[in-house]
């Protein structure tokens, strides 16, 4: 796989699935991801989420859209809403497929997890409701503060103009209080299933001014009702999240949008906190595009997957004007004994199974 150029199906067609996850399934890959389509347009969902399916992480056939958009106005996923970062995972417990994405309108007012089930890898998924998260639940490390009806009643609105004063204010603040009525927003996420078979929901929130992190149920159909708050005031959106020997991990980019910038490293001994940022884990150059750390390679992350034993980051490089053109960035995880991880550019990425 040849970073940044055109990645083949088993028809010839550049692979079109977006923001993804991989995951394995009975010794084959499964790889989801958004349906993008030509133009600037191609940043809503016309089509939705596809799914590719490979026995070598090199040879990728296409099976098709796993979850299709509706043609119901009144449907959160109808054509021309958007369904982002979809990530897939199986429940042990239920035998099912379960998926998750970041459901939302083009104007990002609605601020939604969609959830989706199905029997089989491939789909089709059946969609099952898509709502905000943990609706009248405080997160466990809520302050005194945050309880504070003085400072909930002057949490700016999400419409409100984005200027300096609501960054510092949502910065000092966050939104939890304005939000616990109705439910925290979902913005771009991902999902993580531990060593226990406990899956979890990393999302942005606090209007992308906090990460949520969350315990899913059993079934993983709903959030548990447990659930914090971390990198508080910090701006990380595309979050990806993986685990080495114990410890956990996660590379966020910064919040601009589909606008590459530098990533943020963290580490956690324990999924809940405390989480520790280190520097952008980026390293090199990468002499084609002419990118580097300071932008990612000119991408975002889409999610962490293993191989052979190795980690590897999938990275989306997004093409604004023609979004069906975006490219994609696999890269190696390297550890350090001094806790952090880097992801080092390799202009080929050939993962051994
Ligand atoms: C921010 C995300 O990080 C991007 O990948 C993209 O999903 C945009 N939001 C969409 O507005």
């Amino acid at each position: 796989m040849k970073n940044g150029a055109l990645w083949p199906d088993d028809n010839g067609v550049h692979i079109n699935a977006h923001g993804g996850s991989i995951l394995e399934f009975d010794g084959v890959r499964y790889w989801y991801g958004e349906h993008k389509t030509a133009g600037w347009d191609g940043r809503l969902a016309w089509v939705g989420v596809h799914v590719y399916s490979s026995a070598d992480l090199e040879h990728w056939t296409d099976r098709g859209i796993a979850l299709a958009v509706s043609d119901d106005p009144a449907s959160p996923i109808c054509r021309g809403q958007r369904i982002e970062r979809p990530k897939v995972i199986f429940c042990r417990k239920t035998g099912k497929f379960v998926m998750y994405f970041h459901s939302a309108d083009d104007s990002h007012a609605r601020a939604d997890m969609g959830v989706a089930v199905s029997d089989t890898p491939t789909g089709p998924f059946r969609f099952l409701y898509a709502e905000r998260a943990e609706k009248g639940v405080w997160p466990l490390d809520a302050a005194p503060q945050d309880k504070d009806p003085r400072i909930i009643g002057r949490t700016p609105a999400w419409q409100d103009k984005h200027d300096a004063e609501w960054r510092f204010f949502l910065e000092k603040h966050g939104t939890l209080g304005r939000d616990l009525p109705d439910g925290q927003s979902v913005r771009d996420q991902t999902l993580f299933v531990d060593d226990d078979g406990k899956a979890y929901h990393i999302y942005a929130s606090e209007d992308n001014s906090a990460m949520h992190i969350a315990l899913l149920t059993d079934d993983y159909l709903r959030h548990s009702g447990k659930y914090v708050r971390v990198f508080r005031g910090r701006w990380q959106e595309a979050p990806i999240l993986f685990k080495r020997d114990g410890v956990y991990y996660m590379m966020n980019s910064g919040c601009y949008g589909w606008l590459p910038c530098p990533a943020h490293g963290a580490r956690a001994e324990n999924i809940w906190g405390p989480w520790f940022e280190f520097e952008n884990p980026c390293r090199g150059e990468d002499p084609v595009s002419g990118t580097g750390p300071e932008t990612t390679f000119g991408c975002q992350g889409a999610c962490a997957f293993s191989a052979g034993g190795r980690q590897y980051v999938m990275l989306d490089r997004w093409n604004m004007a023609d979004f069906i053109d975006s490219r994609y960035v696999w890269l190696p995880v390297a550890f350090h004994s001094d806790g952090t991880f880097s992801v080092t550019w390799t202009a080929e990425c050939r993962p051994e199974l």
